[in-house]
């Protein structure tokens, strides 16, 4: 995994392997994001908290910057954009939050693909670029994931990737408009990464 920092919007940093390269988005960033996002919406509104209307135009994405820009200021949250490597297209987005200090060191993963870009090993690859960064970099402890108990894929994702499946939390999310029960897992530093 390669860690560098680099001159571009807030001082993202550039993760990533052979296969791909996460960054923080950009405004520049919105016309391949909106696209991607409508022709998945089939694909990904099932996993999805419930988007807003307005949620692919120029100025929700906007909105959404400043949120970030926030998160990444506090430390408290790091969204990153996925690119496949090397021809650098958008195929999803990873994001960490909720960071928790003091004694806990925590965050929550969450992550999708447009569904062009499924099954073809490219978020495998973008977890595993991302928990050196959680761990080595934010020096956290535990990163922590939630799925709907029939996302097959998302289970794949986590157990391949060396999260462990720690508990069930009734109605934990709401996702696609309903409060739905989830499968909890975490992974923390020491734990074998795969
Ligand atoms: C979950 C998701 C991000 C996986 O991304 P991906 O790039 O397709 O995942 P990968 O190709 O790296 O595959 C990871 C594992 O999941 C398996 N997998 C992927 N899609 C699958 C599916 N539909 N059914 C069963 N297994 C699946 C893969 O086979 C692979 O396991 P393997 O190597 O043992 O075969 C993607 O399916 C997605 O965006 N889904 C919709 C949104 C979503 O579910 N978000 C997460 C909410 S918790």
């Amino acid at each position: 995994m390669a860690f560098l920092r680099t001159v571009v919007p807030y001082s993202t940093p550039v993760l990533g392997e052979n296969r791909v390269v996460l960054r923080y988005p950009a405004m520049a960033d919105h016309a391949a994001w909106s696209v991607l996002r409508a022709e998945s919406r089939a694909f990904l509104t099932p996993w999805e908290p419930v988007w807003a209307s307005d949620d692919l135009t120029r100025s929700a994405f906007r909105r959404r910057l400043r949120r970030y820009q926030r998160e990444i200021r506090d430390g408290t949250g790091f969204p990153f954009l996925v690119f496949s490597a090397p021809e650098m297209v958008l195929v999803g987005g990873l994001t960490l939050s909720h960071v928790v200090r003091g004694v806990t060191q925590s965050c929550s993963l969450g992550y999708w693909v447009g569904a062009r870009f499924a099954r073809r090993g490219l978020m495998s690859a973008a977890v595993r670029a991302v928990l050196p960064f959680a761990f080595d970099t934010l020096r956290l402890h535990r990163v922590e994931a939630a799925c709907l108990p029939h996302n097959a894929a998302s289970i794949a994702l986590l157990e391949k990737t060396g999260f462990t499946r720690e508990g069930y939390a009734r109605r934990y999310l709401c996702i696609d408009g309903r409060w739905q029960d989830h499968l909890l897992y975490a992974i923390v530093s020491d734990d074998p990464r795969r």
